[in-house]
């Protein structure tokens, strides 16, 4: 088998560029390890700036998402359970973000791929990738028992923060750069109405806690939880408890209680590995970087990613020019790294830390409190929140 780009993962990151790269007609194959139920039914953040937006209008597949989802132009901060709220449209010119979940995002992703001739290969088992530093790499893998090769000129690993790809640049190359958190998010799904028509992120003396939802009937709640906590330990009334304290008496009094259908902890991290690019191989997404939950950053970096790399490739297949595959790492990292310091004060700003002590606590209340009263404060957060531009 022979084609253009072989891309490694059928998350977000390889999907929307196995789309990005038929509609600029451009030969691509997406080998994935998992099946589509699989990829599909990871439950993950749902907040999608502008770009993302875009870009599901620019491959026309939006119109469920314009439909269904839900257009924020606000978000809420609760500082010890008092609440203040975040216009980011009056202090952005306009901008917003959609609340519709990952989940339907891998949907229409999917839905479309075969309509369109986007080649996805599932249950790739053991893929791994050979000669990148040549101008003809190829990918072997085993697909139900049997060995399989792809030619192609460029790879690109998407196959998120545990794939092969990245561990395929030689280790003096990469340089990596990490913050490990000494805390999760243990997160649940339910059946009710959420308590807020916006998000409200809550700094509570007992830890964090997030009021999310997917739609207006169905939330997403999260509360800042010890990394050796058990889930079995997580009754859904001891859940529902502890968010309506940490959320304070305003909140917590539209709080509908029930029966949660998803429950899980996931622990939090910074991280980013430079370059992006090593010989015929590029990263995007997770295989490159990693931040923590808080802002929603994760999905929306896979896909600024993603655009450039698309954009990259464009020149080199259409046009013949090298100068974006060279450009494509430190143009992706300007912006990668501008979204992992967001995620990491924000993270600092609204979390408990163990090891911190009460000057820490003070300082973390100073600063709600001058954001509480400060335009350009709010500002900073909510330019950051709807996401910078692609430059
Ligand atoms: N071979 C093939 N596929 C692989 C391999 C492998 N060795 N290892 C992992 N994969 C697949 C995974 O099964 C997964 O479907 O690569 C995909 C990677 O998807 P994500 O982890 O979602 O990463 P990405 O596409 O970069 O999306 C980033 O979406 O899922 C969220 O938390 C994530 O918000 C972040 C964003
Ligand atoms: C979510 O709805 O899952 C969500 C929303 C906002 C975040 C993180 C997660 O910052």
């Amino acid at each position: 088998m022979r084609t253009q780009v072989a891309i490694v993962g059928a998350g977000p990151a390889g999907l929307f560029l196995g789309h990005l790269l038929r509609q600029a007609g451009i030969d691509a194959v997406v080998l994935e390890r998992r099946d589509r139920a699989y990829v599909e039914g990871r439950v993950r953040a749902g907040v999608l700036e502008q770009v993302t937006v875009d870009l599901m209008d620019r491959l026309d597949l939006g119109r469920r998402m314009h439909r269904e989802g839900l257009v924020h132009t606000g978000t809420n901060i609760a500082a010890d359970g008092e609440l203040f709220r975040i216009d980011m449209a009056a202090l952005t010119g306009g901008a917003s973000v959609m609340v519709y979940g990952q989940q339907e995002v891998m949907k229409d992703l999917f839905d479309a791929a075969e309509p369109r001739g986007v080649k996805v290969i599932f249950d790739a088992e053991d893929v791994a990738l050979h000669d990148i530093d040549s101008a003809k790499p190829h990918v072997t893998w085993r697909k139900d028992g049997v060995e399989q090769r792809l030619d192609c000129d460029v790879i690109a690993g998407c196959d998120g923060f545990h794939g092969v790809t990245r561990a395929a640049i030689p280790a003096g190359v990469l340089k990596t750069f990490e913050r490990v958190y000494p805390f999760g998010w243990l997160g649940v799904l339910a059946d009710v109405p959420p308590c807020d028509h916006e998000l409200i992120y809550c700094n509570h003396e007992r830890g964090f806690a997030l009021a999310s939802m997917r739609s207006p009937t169905r939330s997403r709640y999260y509360l800042q939880c010890g990394l050796d906590e058990k889930i079995e330990d997580w009754s859904d009334d001891r859940f529902w408890d502890e968010l309506c304290l940490r959320l304070g008496d305003e909140a917590a009094g539209r709080v509908t209680r029930g029966p949660s259908f998803e429950k899980s902890i996931a622990p939090l991290r910074s991280f980013v590995g430079e370059p992006m690019r090593h010989g015929r191989l590029f990263l995007a997404g997770d295989a490159a970087h990693i931040v923590p939950p808080t802002g929603a950053k994760g999905m929306n970096l896979a896909v600024s990613d993603v655009v450039m790399l698309a954009e990259a490739l464009s020149e080199y297949f259409l046009d013949g020019s090298e100068a974006g595959l060279d450009g494509y790492s430190a143009r992706a990292l300007a912006r990668v790294w501008k979204a992992e310091r967001f995620s990491w004060w924000f993270t600092g700003l609204t979390h408990r830390f163990p090891d911190r002590d009460g000057f820490d606590r003070k300082i973390q209340v100073a600063e709600l409190d001058y954001i509480r009263g400060s335009r350009a404060a709010q500002v900073t957060l909510a330019e950051n929140y709807v996401g910078l531009p692609l430059v």
